[in-house]
């Protein structure tokens, strides 16, 4: 079941295919990667300031014999909005970008949203490849063409589905990654567990110990797994149609914990986790799924969990945040519930009295949480 050395997943999409390389020193070969799939072309790396001082020699070694340019800036969520995009494409521009250029991006999910949407734009669009180096946007952000930036009044408002040529992803760039984030990340691989692979799921209860400890073929499984799951149900929905949708699992009620705590306390996967645990309770409120494997998610869920203060907030506050959700449908909002471990449905609109009762139960879970770690 666990493969090393190195996962080609080939994804399709109404643009053309391309690949998902995952390899262990992938970064330092990253420049005959890239002219393998492109040819020969003048490479910008769109990078995150923070990544290249500690990954950047590396890619700067792939890279030696290309032709390529360094775009690094500081790229936190506060800088993903389109001034940033602006000065990026200025600074294209003035080193001599063309229609065949190259945007390659170089960090988290936010240079893979912010280099992405350059690409989509310079020039009404040229080629780009992501290089995701958090765990987040290896198994989630960096597979599916979603690209874009946030408004003041909202995440990811502005955007464009803009498909990469190839993604390449080295499990080695996680070295550096800090403890907060990566537990942030391996919540999107519980996440790919429940709704499609009971074998994800399975390795995730039972390896605790190598995936907290970033053993080698502990991440490189998690990545392809997760990796192919994506990519398997973006195929099947390109734009968010039908089926894409469960990868929203936990979603809903993470979105409306991330705008009720003011997007500043907790990163996307912590809220992830909690919306896991809430989605799982909702289930099973539900009549979906048993209480059985609605506490297997729950404690998988939470044996990766960063502790959390959560106590001030109370859940009809959160639940009411819903209803901005650019997912509800005329203000209703569509449930993905789970079934067993591996298969998930819809709900549109359950009783939002289940809906406050799996919330707080959640919030509870928390709680008890915290006590534990400290
Ligand atoms: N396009 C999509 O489909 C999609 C999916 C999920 C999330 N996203 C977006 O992704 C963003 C979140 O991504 P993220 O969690 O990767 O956040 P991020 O890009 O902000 O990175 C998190 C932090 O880790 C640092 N970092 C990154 N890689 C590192 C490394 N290897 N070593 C040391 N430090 C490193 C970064 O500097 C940053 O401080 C959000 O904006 C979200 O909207 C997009
Ligand atoms: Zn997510």
């Amino acid at each position: 079941m666990v493969q090393r050395g190195m996962t080609l997943v080939r994804v399709e999409t109404s643009a053309g295919a391309y690949d998902v390389r995952v390899e262990v020193g992938a970064l330092e070969r990253a420049g005959q990667f890239v002219e393998a799939a492109l040819g020969q072309r003048k490479i910008f790396v769109v990078a995150d300031e923070a990544v290249w001082a500690c990954q950047g020699e590396r890619l700067a070694a792939g890279l030696e014999d290309a032709d390529w340019t360094l775009l690094s800036i500081p790229l936190g969520e506060t800088r993903k909005r389109l001034a940033t995009v602006e000065e990026l494409c200025q600074a294209m521009h003035r080193n001599g970008a063309d229609r065949r250029s190259v945007v390659v991006a170089f960090g988290g999910g936010v240079a893979g949203d912010v280099g992405g949407f350059v690409a989509a734009s310079y020039m009404r669009g040229i080629e780009f490849v992501q290089v995701p180096t958090t765990l987040l946007a290896q198994v989630d952000a960096a597979v599916g063409g979603k690209t874009g930036v946030n408004l003041a009044s909202g995440k990811n408002l502005v955007g464009a589905f803009h498909q990469p040529a190839l993604v390449l992803i080295d499990p080695q760039t996680l070295e550096s990654l800090p403890d907060r984030e990566y537990r942030a990340g391996l919540q999107e691989v519980v996440k790919h567990g429940v709704i499609r692979s009971p074998e994800l799921f399975d390795y995730m209860e039972r390896h605790r110990d190598a995936v907290l400890d970033r053993r080698p073929e502990a991440v490189e499984y998690m990545i392809s797994a997760s990796v192919r799951i994506k990519s398997a149900v973006v195929r099947e929905d390109e734009r968010e149609g039908g089926l894409r949708r469960i990868l929203n699992f936990g979603h809903t009620l993470a979105h409306a914990l991330e705008a009720e705590t003011a997007y500043s306390r907790l990163l996307h996967g912590e809220a992830v986790g909690f919306g896991l645990v809430a989605a799982a309770k909702l289930s099973e409120l539900r009549g979906r799924l048993s209480a059985g494997d609605r506490q297997r998610i729950e404690t998988t869920v939470l044996a990766y969990a960063t502790a959390l203060s959560l106590d001030d907030l109370d859940p009809s506050c959160i639940v009411a945040r819903i209803a901005g959700d650019k997912k509800s449908v005329g203000g209703r909002p569509r449930f993905v519930l789970a079934e067993a471990i591996g298969r998930v449905s819809e709900e549109l609109d359950p009783p939002s009295a289940h809906v406050v009762e799996a919330t707080a139960y959640a919030l509870r879970a928390w709680l008890v949480r915290e006590t534990q770690v400290v």
